[in-house]
C-alpha cells in the first residue's frame, strides 16, 4: 500500500456547496477503490492525505492532477506502507477555516507556512524536479540518463563593463529587461530554463523542438532590438545587446554534484559547444549562432547565412558555424566600441 500527501491551491475561490461537493465525490469514490484519507482545506489551500493499494491510489491522483478547481499541486511525501492512519475515513474533508477549536490554530499557521514555503521553492527548483515531485517521485532518488537535447545559451553583452561603469541600480534593471525577454522566450517556445548564470541564462529543449530553440534565439534578439531603438542613447539599455548559441546532441542529465550541494542539470559536448559558439557571436558580426548538429534537425531558414569554418576555443574540431540573417540579428557595433561607449556612459550617469 502507499500512502501520498499533496499540498495545492484554489485555482479560483470555491464555494461551501463545491467544497462539499468535491468531498461527497471522493467518499463515494475512495470507498469503491478502497481508499481512504483527509483532505483539509484553509485559506485558498487544499491539503491532502490518500492511502490505499498503490493502483487505486495512483489513478485517483492522476484524476486529481488534471482538476482544474485547484493549481500549483505539489506532492510532499510518498511512502509505502503496510498500516493505513485513517482507516476509518473515506475521506474525511474538515473546513479548517470554520473551526473555532483553539488547536486548530497552530494546524493553520503551519499549513500556511507549507504553503509560503512551497510558492518560494518553485520559483528556485528546476521544471523537472517539481514535475517529478508533483507526479509523486522523490527526485533525490533519479539517476542520470542521456537524452538528445537543443542547448541554448544566452549572454548579455559586455555585462563585466556595463557592471563596473553603471550605477548598481542601472546594472540591475538592465539584468532585469534582458532576463523578462530570455525567460519569456524560452518558456513561450516550450523550452526549459536550466540556469541563470548571473549575466546570461542556459536553456534546453526536448528532441523534435531544435526549430523552437532557433525561434527562442530570433526572438530574444528582435525584443532586445526594440528595448534599444526605444531608448535614446545616453540610456544604457540603448546598448543592450546579447549574444546567443545553440547546437543539439546526447547529454547526460540529472542530480550532479554531491550531497552538499546537488543541482539538477545537464552536461556533455553539446553544452560545452553551445557555451563556446555564444562567445563565437563576440567574433562574428551576428548575434545567434549555431552549428551543424541543430541545421540538420531544422528546415533550413530562407535567411541563413553561412559564417564558415570556426575552431571553438577548447574545441579539436572545426565546426561549420551559420547565423540567420535578420537587421535584428546583426550586431552593428564592433565589441571594442561597445565596450567604450558603455565607459563614456560612465560620466554621463555621473558615478561618485
Ligand atoms: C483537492 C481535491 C481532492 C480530491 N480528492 C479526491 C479523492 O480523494 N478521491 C476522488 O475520487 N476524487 C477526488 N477529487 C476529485 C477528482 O479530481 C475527480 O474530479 C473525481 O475523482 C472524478 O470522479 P468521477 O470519475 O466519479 O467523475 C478531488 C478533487 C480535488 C480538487
Amino acid at each position: 500500500m502507499k500512502r501520498l500527501t499533496y499540498i495545492s491551491t484554489f485555482a479560483r475561490p470555491l464555494s461551501n456547496k463545491e467544497i462539499e461537493e468535491i468531498g461527497e465525490r471522493s467518499v463515494r469514490n475512495n470507498t469503491r477503490d478502497g481508499l481512504t484519507g483527509v483532505l483539509f482545506c484553509f485559506n485558498g489551500i487544499f491539503y491532502q492525505i490518500l492511502e490505499g493499494p498503490e493502483d487505486a491510489l495512483n489513478r485517483c491522483y492522476a484524476r486529481i492532477l488534471k482538476d482544474s478547481r485547484h493549481k500549483d499541486i505539489f506532492c510532499l511525501e510518498v511512502e509505502n506502507i503496510t498500516n493505513r492512519q485513517f482507516g476509518d475515513w473515506a475521506m474525511k474533508t474538515v473546513r479548517l477555516d470554520e473551526s473555532e477549536d483553539s488547536l486548530i490554530r497552530p494546524i493553520r499557521s503551519m499549513l500556511n507556512s507549507l504553503a509560503r514555503t512551497h510558492y518560494v521553492l518553485e520559483r528556485y527548483s528546476p521544471r523537472e524536479v517539481l514535475r517529478g515531485l508533483q507526479n509523486g517521485e522523490n527526485p533525490l532518488d533519479w539517476r542520470l540518463k542521456d537524452n538528445e537535447r537543443a542547448i541554448l545559451f544566452a549572454d548579455i553583452f559586455s555585462s563585466t563593463t556595463l557592471a563596473e561603469n553603471l550605477p548598481p541600480a542601472d546594472f540591475e534593471r538592465l539584468l532585469g529587461i534582458f532576463y523578462d525577454i530570455a525567460n519569456r522566450s524560452v518558456v513561450e517556445n516550450g523550452g526549459t530554463i536550466s540556469k541563470l548564470t548571473g549575466d546570461g541564462l542556459m536553456a534546453y529543449y526536448p528532441r523534435g523542438r531544435e526549430a523552437e530553440a532557433l525561434n527562442t534565439a530570433l526572438e530574444i534578439c528582435r525584443r532586445l532590438d526594440d528595448v534599444r531603438s526605444s531608448a535614446n542613447e545616453t540610456d544604457p539599455a540603448h546598448w543592450l545587446y546579447a549574444g546567443i548559441g545553440l547546437c543539439t546532441g546526447i547529454v547526460r542529465e540529472g542530480n550532479i554534484g554531491s550531497d552538499f550541494k546537488l543541482d539538477y542539470t545537464l552536461i556533455g559536448d553539446a553544452v560545452n559547444s553551445a557555451a563556446r559558439l555564444q562567445s563565437l557571436t563576440r567574433k562574428v558580426d551576428y548575434l545567434v549562432v549555431f552549428d551543424d548538429s541543430l541545421l540538420k534537425k531544422i528546415e533550413s531558414p530562407s535567411a541563413l547565412r553561412k559564417l564558415g569554418l570556426y575552431q571553438p576555443k577548447g574545441k579539436t574540431e572545426n565546426l561549420y558555424v551559420y547565423s540567420v540573417d535578420y537587421p535584428y540579428t546583426r550586431r552593428k557595433i564592433s565589441v571594442t566600441e561597445l565596450k567604450s561607449t558603455i565607459v563614456g556612459l560612465r560620466k554621463q550617469v555621473a558615478l561618485p
